[in-house]
């Protein structure tokens, strides 16, 4: 969703900013702009639609030592111009940008155009533009500190003042918000990888919190005028994190990063001599983690059904009873929260709002919830009792393919560390991990495969429909493959349970509606088969992903890719890949933008 970047420093500005936000891109944006402070005042630049047009319009040299610049993605008002940020006042001394929604902007509006204001937008952050100028005192940060108590609803934000040359000043409330320290220059933004290839330490704003930045310094307050000291943390990403290195999007180098993603998301997690794992962000003792009766996993879209499969872990392998619940659902449901119950939220981003909501109530009514996150510092990382980061790195493609595996290694290691705790023997166990560690090499195996499941696209991409079948660990699996493959090749896609076709799906099947089954080696096998043979007698077209010699298999569908044999349970890993390919490679024959997809976003910070 929107990304928001501000810098205080003698390099070029237009660079640094229009690079920020570039590697803001993949999180999803309609239009852009920055606002730069000249000699002359406030200079603000804003087009509609790819970064490139904005880039177009920014003279290369641009003198400034300070500025903002943002990646809007519509909410209050159409894509327009006047719509982008940065927003200014009626003097145009003060520019704006914003992330997260003003929930009671019409009132504001309405009282400020009642005492004179002249609005040029239907945002809801040009309030905050003309709040400021209200409040004005002289003092940045104490005019920003003065209004803040006025706005309901979600911010990040960063402002700046034309009579205040070379300082910004940064909000947060429920939308991300982090400041970077360069040589003799500082950042604001709202994601790490805006600023990644400059600042060597970051520092994570939390709620609350007001900063004032300027080329040599900076200073955070509470909203009372207290001093805050906050802990300053190395740059965690490498400038590489975010190119494409070779690749022709990201979402084929992060599928095709996924050995490495998953064996770093093991790395000293996995004790082969106790036959165990080793979580050490979970902050529960072994007497703790043996009181657990039940385990409650929430998310959203990919993380939700990286969700369910942690849930099928821990039932199948530590016998807890687990379900996985939709961060949407549950925020608003009459929750009953047991004692002994352990509830996870799992965010790749550590932003989505759906997910933020429900660990804030899950924590209001008492329940220890744990945290599954990719992003270092991120919001969901930070308010959760304890929890697990799972080292996948950056992911800049919209869909997500490398965060959901390292999810779901998350919560196998987990499920060992309580199945070894419980019923599992370490004979068990000592197998589980050789065939987990299997997992990475295996993948490499079936990402070999890529120019056959090329093909099967060619052969399929132009179908407009598909159903995705599976059951047991796998039904997830399906649902996701489902998922990847809509989100980003536009096809319609259906995940359904093999089990319940019957029940009504099996009247949509016909020579035009292609299936895709998964099919491991488990006990399901024999059912799942069944099901393909009712698909083909209704003169459907199936896919299958089957273990390797399933030669009974192969003779029954109309396309086969074969995945190595491993643990049934751990069977997912090694089936979404080619789910994951098959998507991507769909997406690039129809000619889609591959990485940001319309109208999706890669942090949904919004509900
Ligand atoms: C799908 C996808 C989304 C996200 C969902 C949750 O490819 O990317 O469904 O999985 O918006 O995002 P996070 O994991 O950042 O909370």
């Amino acid at each position: 969703m929107c990304g928001i970047v501000g810098y205080c420093g003698r390099k070029n500005i237009s660079e640094i900013l229009l690079g920020g936000l570039k590697r803001l891109e993949y999180r999803g944006y309609d239009s852009s702009g920055i606002a730069v402070g000249t000699d002359n005042g406030i200079t603000v630049i804003r087009r509609v639609g790819k970064l490139k047009n904005l880039i177009d319009a920014v003279p290369s040299m641009l003198t400034a030592q300070f500025g903002i610049g943002h990646t809007r993605w519509a909410t209050h008002g159409e894509v327009s111009e006047e719509n982008s940020h940065p927003h200014t006042d009626c003097s145009g001394k003060i520019a704006i940008v914003h992330n997260g929604i003003i929930e009671n902007y019409q009132q504001l509006k309405d009282r400020l155009i009642a005492s004179g204001h002249k609005f040029k937008s239907q945002t809801d952050t040009e309030v905050i533009a003309h709040l400021l100028e209200e409040a004005w005192d002289g003092n940045l940060t104490a005019s920003v500190r003065a209004i803040l108590p006025m706005l309901r609803g979600t911010y990040g934000l960063i402002a700046m003042h034309a009579d205040v040359p070379g300082v910004l000043v940064g909000a947060r409330r429920g939308s991300p918000l982090i400041m970077g320290i360069g040589k003799d220059e500082m950042f604001l933004a709202s994601d790490a990888s805006a600023i990644a290839s400059h600042a060597q330490n970051v520092v994570y704003l939390d709620d609350g919190e007001i900063i004032s930045i300027s080329e040599t310094g900076f200073s955070i307050t509470d909203a009372d005028n207290n001093d805050i000291k906050k802990p300053i943390n190395d740059m965690e990403f490498e400038n590489d994190d975010f190119e494409k290195n070779g690749f022709p999007h990201f979402m084929l180098k992060e599928i095709f990063e996924q050995t490495e993603s998953i064996s770093r998301g093991m790395a000293g997690r996995l004790d082969l001599a106790a036959a165990t794992g080793k979580l050490g962000g979970l902050n529960m003792n072994e007497n703790q983690l043996r009181a657990v009766r039940r385990v409650v996993i929430v998310g959203a879209g990919t993380s939700y059904f990286a969700g369910c499969i942690g849930a099928n872990f821990l039932e199948s392998m530590a016998g807890i009873p687990a379900r996985a619940e939709s961060a949407s659902e549950i925020a608003y449901k009459d929750i009953i929260i047991e004692p002994d119950t352990l509830y996870f939220v799992v965010s790749q981003s550590g932003e989505t709002a759906d997910t933020l909501i429900a660990l804030r109530e899950l924590k209001r009514k008492g329940a220890r919830v744990l945290g599954v996150c990719n992003a270092v510092g991120s919001t969901i990382a930070r308010e959760t009792d304890g929890g697990v980061y799972i080292h996948s790195g950056p992911e800049i493609a919209v869909a997500s393919t490398k965060a959901f595996t390292s999810q779901i290694t998350t919560f196998a290691i987990f499920a060992l560390i309580m199945a070894r705790l419980r019923n599992m023997t370490s004979v068990q166990g000592e197998a589980f991990i050789k065939a987990f560690q299997a997992i990475p090499s295996q993948i490499k195996e079936v990402l070999e495969q890529d120019s056959a499941i090329l093909a099967l696209a060619k052969k399929y991409c132009g179908y407009p429909n598909f159903i995705f079948l599976g059951r047991g660990v796998c039904l997830a699996a399906a649902y996701e493959g489902a998922l990847k493959l809509k989100e980003i090749s536009y096809i319609h896609a259906e995940g359904v349970g093999a089990g319940d076709l019957k029940h009504g799906p099996i009247s949509l099947i016909s020579e035009q509606m292609p299936s895709l089954f998964l099919v491991p080696n488990d006990g399901l096998r024999q059912k799942n088969i069944s099901n393909i043979k009712e698909v083909k007698a209704r003169c459907g077209k199936v896919i299958a992903i089957c273990t390797r010699g399933d030669n009974e298999i192969a003779e029954t569908v109309d396309d086969v890719i074969e995945v190595p044999e491993t643990w049934p349970i751990l069977s997912p890993f090694l089936m979404i890949i080619p789910l994951q390919l098959f998507a991507y490679h769909c997406a690039v024959l129809l000619g889609r933008d591959v990485d940001q997809p319309r109208n999706l976003a890669k942090s949904v910070t919004v509900e």
